[in-house]
């Protein structure tokens, strides 16, 4: 089965969008992704598309990015986005609290997702206004794309705003964090390249 067309021209988005902010780390990560990336996909299924409350948070946050600085990406976006399979972060519970509706996360290309692959992992978070997703770490490096306004916090450097226009890359192995702002979700890409 071919790649999906929206598939593609989120990939075609994405990669042109970080070549245009990404530097030193942010710039290796990411092309190294993009690379993999053009190789297609060899698993011919995908999952079926599941919707979380948090998803209704999608339509305001790819408005407001469509205005914004890559809004190549969150047109894109916009079209792929219904054929996900949004999930709840594995481990949450539901007393969780405001994170348990206030998150969704979905796997474009990567082990059980869109693109099933084992290359690569290439996903997307949405957030509700005011939440924060759990301080995690993971033996990957992962470069961000911010698609809205929010912080991002590691332990080496502590809460950023990257303004909207620049990536945020995370070392392997190092704790880290994000949060919406007060008034309005978080939309971000997230690329890693799996494997070493
Ligand atoms: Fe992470």
């Amino acid at each position: 089965m071919p790649r999906s067309a929206a598939l593609q021209d989120l990939l075609d988005a994405a990669a042109t969008a970080c070549r245009e902010v990404a530097r030193g780390d942010s710039a290796r990560v990411t092309e190294t992704v993009f690379a993999r990336a053009t190789r297609d996909g060899t698993q011919p299924h995908r999952v079926p598309p599941i919707g979380l409350p948090a998803c209704d948070w999608l339509a305001p946050a790819l408005a407001a990015a469509a205005r914004g600085p890559h809004g190549g990406v969150a047109r894109a976006f916009a079209t792929l986005a219904p054929q996900l399979a949004w999930t709840r972060r594995a481990g949450t519970t539901p007393n969780g609290g405001a994170f348990w509706d206030g998150h969704a996360n979905a796997v474009l290309c990567g082990p059980a997702g869109y693109e099933p692959r084992d290359d690569i992992l290439i996903g997307a978070t949405i957030m509700a206004p005011g939440v924060q997703y759990p301080e995690h770490d993971h033996p990957p490096e992962e470069v961000y794309l911010p698609l809205s306004q929010g912080e991002w916090w590691n332990s080496a450097r502590g809460w950023m705003d990257p303004q909207g226009l620049s990536l945020i890359c995370n070392p392997p192995g190092i704790r880290h964090s994000m949060r919406a702002p007060a008034a309005a979700p978080l939309l971000a890409l997230w690329f890693l390249p799996l494997g070493g």
